[in-house]
């Protein structure tokens, strides 16, 4: 496995070239990972992060419960057509069982990387045991990743894992949970710098992230609270981690992957996009996103992506909430068309008002 490298200090070394990042036999083309955000990165917007900028996205959780596979939800989940490879997705349980079978299910539908999630704080998760909650009981944690390991790594599947820092501010024990998986043969471990008990309280911390990558020889990715190409070489030189990780930031600026591949290639900022540019790309979204969602859905699960895009511009509340009660899908993205190409003409390039998006833990479903 080609490993990546770590930055080089700013002042003295202005260019620092995005890492390049290969998991099992799949080379990325740069080291910048767009994060799995459940209702966020399904596969149109999965595939606008890729077209701008991000090397790699992680899919969205899907169940390792048999009985809910044949739910729409988990079948637009399971739902990779036309996606670039390599196919990751995450699953998340509590059975080291079930999970295993999960991992079978999902290979056999397309997957080519399996991630266990061991990071989702959700209420929905972690009663049921499951995703951060995981940290808390190591043994049951190990087991499932060779459980899981032992599947897919026959079938030239790596296996990946995402957590936290810990369970809580006392239980930081993700160095320890690091090297237990990497010794069961995981490729790859990202770390989001809180523990389970933050949710998305306070900031994320990256010393912890930089002991997991000292601790294991596989690459390690950072993530938490990377909003700004600046954040991200600093997050960088901290951990000296070998991939970023980015997740509600690229909430409507999907295209934030490239200007941070940007400024670590040439230490330089790009300067905001065209407010047109920006528009064609939502359109786009949006006939990608309605292919998938369908006509009624397609309009209602639509709204959060424009609202992201909208927050923070000039008059972007009032049409939010205008928009809001737009039926159909037609109505929709002209409505969108008309409210962008009239802020062109005030804004040629996007107002830069755009910043990381706070979670709200009750959006956050498994
Ligand atoms: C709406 C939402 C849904 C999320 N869903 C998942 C998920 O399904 N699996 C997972 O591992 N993490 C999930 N996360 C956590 C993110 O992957 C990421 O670790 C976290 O948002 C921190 O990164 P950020 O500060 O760049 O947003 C979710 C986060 C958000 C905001």
């Amino acid at each position: 496995m080609s490993r990546t490298h770590a930055p080089r200090g700013p002042s003295t070394t202005p260019r620092t070239p995005p890492p390049t990042m290969q998991i099992g036999p799949y080379e990325l083309p740069n080291a910048l990972f767009v994060a799995p955000m459940a209702g966020v990165t399904d596969r149109p917007f999965r595939s606008l992060c890729k077209r701008l900028g991000a090397g790699y996205a992680v899919s969205e959780m899907v169940t390792s419960r048999p009985d809910l596979r044949d739910s729409l939800k988990t079948s637009r989940r399971l739902n990779h057509a036309g996606e670039t490879a390599p196919i990751a997705v995450q699953i998340a349980g509590t059975d080291p069982e079930m999970l295993s079978e999960a991992a079978r299910y999902n290979i056999e539908r397309g997957a080519q990387i399996i991630d266990i999630n061991m990071g989702c704080p959700a209420k929905k998760v972690c009663n049921k045991w499951a995703g951060s909650a995981l940290m808390q009981d190591e043994a049951l944690a190990q087991s499932i990743v060779e459980a899981v390991v032992k599947v897919a790594l026959p079938q030239g599947v790596p296996v990946t894992l995402k957590m936290r820092t810990g369970w809580s501010h006392d239980q930081r024990n993700a160095v320890r949970i690091a090297r237990s998986a990497e010794a069961a043969g995981v490729s790859m471990i990202t770390v989001h710098g809180r523990t389970r008990e933050q949710a998305y309280q306070g900031h994320a911390e990256y010393d912890t992230i930089r002991e997991v990558k000292q601790a294991v020889s596989v690459p390690v990715v950072a993530n938490g609270d990377i909003d700004s190409p600046a954040k991200a070489r600093a997050v960088l030189q901290a951990t000296g981690a070998d991939a970023l990780m980015i997740g509600r930031a690229a909430q409507g600026r999907p295209w934030i992957f490239r200007e941070i591949a940007h400024h670590l290639n040439t230490g330089e900022e790009l300067p905001p996009p065209a407010t047109l540019q920006v528009r064609d790309w939502l359109l786009e979204h949006l006939v990608d996103h309605y292919s998938l969602y369908g006509e009624t859905a397609g309009v209602r699960t639509a709204r959060k992506h424009i609202g992201w895009a909208l927050k923070g511009l000039p008059e972007g509340e009032a049409f939010r909430q205008h928009m809001n009660r737009i039926e159909g899908t037609a109505a929709q993205s002209r409505a969108v068309h008309d409210f962008f190409s009239e802020l062109a003409h005030h804004h040629p390039r996007w107002p830069k008002a755009v910043g990381a998006i706070p979670a709200e833990p009750e959006r956050i479903a498994a």
